[in-house]
């Protein structure tokens, strides 16, 4: 269901719940506010469809009591200024203010509830409280969209138990993300290459067995990879190192040459003494890591050879920096793949970036969203969506 299946919206009241939950810095503003701009159009919609749009989201995670450091509000000014109109915001999620607001709300206003984990039955494992608390909140409105992609992976009131206590219907971010996922999880243009990054490997165990029977090439950097490295007997130095993933590893190799799937992996990184910007770094080919430095970005032999790889996909899923991108002398590696992938779309591949951290990088870099084919706004969902995994945001809408 769409919001057109939600009929005439006029004077209604709709809770929409948006993925919001962006970086803020030590003085509270906002780092990227990518989640905000991606919910604008959805509640624009709204609003303009003469709805009294009470938008619903999380920030961090706190642990179910009100937390200052993690109040919406710096969000709905953000959004505020986004949609050119002022947002209401209430204090809470279900209390006083909430029912306040929405009660003072006219047709085509927008507020913006706080932070939905301020309360405990938003992410109990209970059944019982998180229906108690998604009862709460569907008495303030009329109907719900779901537009929140990047939570649709969370069994939570306001994603999961809240679908089924008023008429439903997938909001367009929702709708678009998945129209994208799908195209890759279904029929992606071959050659399909992915190109995966990031700190752990273990964060990304269930997606690279579920690509190892779809994709063509799997690009592997960022601190990860010296579990691939270590997995073909490398010594990897002080680099971080899942040593209790390594036999696991050993296992896709062997799988991934089995099924003629290519694993591309750094020839070189850039190596440092320590964790910080400052420290003294040289590029090492990957069988002559020093055993005192730690790998903190692939090195630019690696890094052309990606590019020259990603250039002949036609379809490209990429989670995750190639390095610690976020210190410039470490920001090279995620730079050209970025590069790479920007040339490729113009060229009519297409391109999905998933994750924060892939989608901060680039836009850091200064790359623009249009630049490449689909920046998602979900993390740990499009990784789920891509493993094959029920989504529990998802399927609420399909019942
Ligand atoms: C994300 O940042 O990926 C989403 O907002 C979900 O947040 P969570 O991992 O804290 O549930």
């Amino acid at each position: 269901r769409t919001i057109d299946d939600l009929g005439n919206l006029s004077g209604k009241t709709v809770l929409v719940r948006s993925d919001l939950n962006v970086p803020l810095n030590d003085a509270g503003e906002i780092t990227d506010d990518g989640r905000v701009r991606a919910s604008v159009p959805t509640i624009k919609r709204l609003a303009d469809a003469g709805a009294r749009v009470v938008v619903c989201a999380h920030l961090g995670r706190p642990k179910g009591t009100p937390d200052p450091k993690f109040s919406l509000r710096p969000v709905a000014d953000r959004l505020s200024e986004l949609l050119g109109f002022p947002v209401l915001f209430a204090t809470d999620t279900v209390g006083e203010s909430a029912n306040e607001t929405v009660d003072k709300m006219h047709k085509g206003e927008v507020a913006l509830l706080e932070n939905l984990r301020f309360n405990p039955g938003e992410t109990s494992k209970d059944d019982a409280e998180r229906g108690a608390f998604a009862d709460q909140l569907s008495h303030l409105a009329d109907a719900y969209v779901s537009d929140g992609f990047g939570v649709v992976h969370r069994k939570q009131a306001s994603v999961y138990d809240i679908a089924d206590r008023l008429p439903q219907a997938a909001g367009g971010l929702v709708e678009t993300e998945v129209d994208v996922l799908r195209r890759l999880t279904t029929s992606p243009q071959r050659p399909y290459a992915v190109v995966l990054g990031g700190a752990k490997v273990s964060d990304k165990l269930g997606v690279i067995e579920n690509l190892l029977g779809k994709a063509d090439m799997l690009l592997i950097g960022g601190g990860m990879v010296f579990t691939f490295l270590a997995a073909q007997g490398r010594e990897v130095g002080k680099s971080l190192l899942e040593q209790d993933q390594v036999a696991r590893v050993k296992g896709y190799l062997a799988d991934a040459e089995n099924r003629g799937v290519k694993i591309v992996l750094p020839t070189d990184v850039v190596a440092a003494t320590e964790f910080s910007g400052d420290a003294e770094h040289e590029v090492v080919g990957v069988d002559d890591i020093p055993a005192d430095r730690m790998g903190l970005d692939i090195g630019p032999e690696s890094a052309q050879a990606f590019a020259d790889v990603i250039a002949t996909a036609k379809t490209i899923f990429w989670n995750g920096p190639m390095g610690a991108f976020e210190m410039s002398a470490y920001a090279e590696g995620t730079k050209v793949v970025a590069q790479a992938l920007v040339d490729v779309t113009k060229g009519g591949a297409l391109t999905v970036v998933g994750g924060g951290d892939s989608a901060a990088a680039v836009r850091q870099l200064g790359f623009a969203d249009d630049d490449f084919g689909h920046i998602s706004t979900g993390g740990g969902a499009s990784l789920e969506f891509l493993e094959g995994k029920n989504l529990p945001g998802l399927s609420a809408l399909e019942d």
